[in-house]
């Protein structure tokens, strides 16, 4: 079974050719993999201009499933389903994706699969590890941080959200204040390197409490604090490591806030796998500290491989694998959704 998938919901546009046995177990073979990170197009803005991103993805779109099936070495017709980002995310692009999707699909009579991304994120799993369902999962991406039991295909139970920022967001925003760059998440991992984790204390949002929700404003305002009281003391020349302690800092609060609420949906709802995905998940000192906490636990942390943790096609087209086998397909009138929850019961409950 081969399944093409386009991702276009936020700044990378990227296509992927995946193939996998039909049967309903985890593993499969990444064909084709090919990514367009419009970091160029948005680094002077500072963050993700939506309209730039979807005439970005149109400009690119239908060159890079060219690029992936030559890739492949495959053609149209070897394919059996295409799937693509159908939300939530940046509404113009995943027009584009889902519009290119569709008419392939038309065209070549195929199978269309609309993803949602967190899907994509929360299943990507399964591509290159031996992982069954049920899990628990931490996804934690730029737009996401949630705790969830994934059942399967389409199955999500919600334990646990932000109910503020994202803390991939808290991730850019830190590495925005310190001029570190952007995207901010590699950047801040980089420059923790050596750091002093324990230097400043920054405050810990949630930790302790009861239940697996989130929290990190608080942990946002307090990093800009911490920079702009650095800048009024102003840095004695001998200082020079004040920016690593303070990534080092701010990782390690991050770590000690994500191994708490883990801890707490392994109390509430064991499992013997605690999954990590979303681009966060690239951070591995991140990974090192839910590595121990799942040891504790009696569980096992599995990731994805780090460059499938950030956006990718290749998420995509094994989501679309795995809906296929279920004969879970889109009508070709299904409409992209700019919000689109993983567990529609607990986004109620909100
Ligand atoms: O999953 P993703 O590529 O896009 C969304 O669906 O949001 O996640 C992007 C987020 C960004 O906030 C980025 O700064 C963060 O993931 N990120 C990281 C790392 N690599 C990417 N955060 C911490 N450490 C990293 N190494
Ligand atoms: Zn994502």
């Amino acid at each position: 079974m081969r399944v093409l998938g386009i991702e276009t919901s936020c700044d990378e546009t990227a296509v992927a050719i995946v193939e996998a046995p039909a049967g309903s177990g985890p593993g499969g073979s990444i064909l084709a993999n090919v990514v367009y990170s419009q970091l160029t197009e948005h680094r002077r803005f500072g963050g993700v201009v939506p309209e730039i991103a979807a005439r970005a993805h149109l400009e690119r779109i239908d060159g890079l499933v060219t690029d992936a099936l030559t890739e492949a070495g495959l053609g149209l017709a070897d394919l059996d389903g295409i799937a693509a980002t159908g939300g939530p995310g940046l509404i113009g692009g995943v027009l584009v994706g889902v519009m290119t999707a569709k008419a392939l699909a038309f065209a070549h009579d195929k199978p269309f699969l609309a993803i949602n991304h967190l899907e994509g994120h929360a299943l990507s799993v399964r591509l290159t590890a031996q992982v069954d369902f049920p899990y628990l999962l931490l996804l934690v991406s730029g737009g996401h941080c949630q705790l969830l039991t994934v059942h399967g295909p389409g199955l999500f139970t919600r334990l646990g959200t932000t109910i503020d920022d994202a803390v991939g967001e808290c991730f850019d925003k830190t590495a925005k204040l310190l001029g570190l760059g952007f995207p901010g998440g590699p950047a801040v991992e980089a420059a923790a390197k050596g750091g002093d984790p324990q230097r400043f204390a920054l405050p810990r949002p949630m930790w302790r409490k009861p239940g697996c929700d989130f929290s990190f404003s608080g942990l946002k305002t307090a990093v800009r604090q911490t920079i702009e009281k650095l800048a009024v003391e102003k840095l004695p020349a001998g200082d020079a490591g004040a920016v690593a302690d303070l990534c080092a800092s701010f990782q390690r609060t991050v770590g000690d806030v994500l191994a708490d609420r883990c801890a707490n949906a392994l109390s509430l709802a064991p499992s013997t796998t605690l999954v990590v995905a979303g681009g966060v998940a690239a951070n591995v000192y991140l990974r090192g500290r839910l590595e121990t906490l799942a040891a504790a636990y009696g569980a096992r942390l599995v990731a994805p491989p780090v460059k499938l943790c950030t956006d990718n096609g290749a998420m995509i087209a094994w989501a679309g694998i795995e809906r296929l086998r279920l004969g879970k397909t889109d009508g070709l009138d299904f409409r992209p959704r700019p919000r689109w929850p993983l567990d529609p019961s607990a986004a109620v409950r909100v």
